[in-house]
């Protein structure tokens, strides 16, 4: 039995974390075992190294303190949580991964896509997600709407062209792999992204069961 590994990625105040627990419903009212999550994070020592990275702080952190942080964090991760869950056949439901670290450490920060690739490979092996869902909308937008949720944490902090570079990173890399990316239109009232996600939600299935 294998499972299904369903990322959820976008900026900054995009619906991730909104969307994901209405596909949790849908997907629990169908009897199936999900697993929600996040990254950064997602196991306790995870979500230390998640502190770590967006905490705000003087001393400036070096990219390649960054990326590796965040797939130490992944390793911990894929070991302790995504690959079990997997195994047990369940849906995991998680809140940004890799693409993340191509959109924001390579288009925000820009590293090398190809030092990206290599812990990729590194630390996943072949593991990719089965499907990515990718919430789009413009950075001013997002930013609107995470701002209106208090602090903003180190990476919240960045200027509108970083974020206008993490934007452009996700759309180019689902535009070269249009099987596993489906891109929603988050700039859009709720209850319309909704209506847009739920017309996956037969392919979803079919891929569990598939
Ligand atoms: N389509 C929408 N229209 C208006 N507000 C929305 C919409 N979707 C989500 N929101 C609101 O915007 C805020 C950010 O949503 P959410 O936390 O789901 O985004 P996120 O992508 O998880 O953000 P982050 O990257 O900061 O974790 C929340 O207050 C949420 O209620
Ligand atoms: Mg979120």
């Amino acid at each position: 039995m294998s499972g299904l590994l369903i990322t959820l990625e976008g900026p900054e105040g995009a619906g991730k974390t909104t969307n994901r627990a209405f596909l949790a419903e849908f997907l629990q009212a169908q009897g199936v075992q999900v697993t929600l999550t996040r990254e950064p994070g997602g196991t306790p020592l995870a979500e230390e190294i998640r502190h770590l990275l967006l905490a705000p702080r003087e001393e400036p952190v070096a990219t390649d303190t960054e990326l590796l942080l965040m797939f130490a964090g992944r390793a911990q991760h894929l070991e302790q949580l995504i690959k079990p869950a997997l195994a047990r056949g369940e849906v995991v439901l998680c809140d940004r991964f890799t693409d993340a670290s191509y959109a924001y450490q390579g288009g925000g920060r820009g590293v090398d896509q190809q030092r990206i690739a290599i812990l990729e490979q590194f630390v996943q092996a072949d593991l990719r997600p089965d499907l990515t869902l990718l919430f789009d909308l413009p950075i001013e937008a997002g930013m609107a709407r995470a701002k209106a949720r208090g602090q903003l944490d180190r990476f919240e902090q960045e200027q509108t062209d970083f974020f206008n570079r993490i934007r452009n990173t996700y759309l180019m890399r689902a535009e070269q792999e249009p099987e596993r990316f489906v891109i929603i239109n988050a700039d859009q009232p709720l209850a319309q992204v909704q209506a847009d996600l739920q017309q996956i939600f037969p392919r979803i299935l079919e891929q569990l069961g598939g």
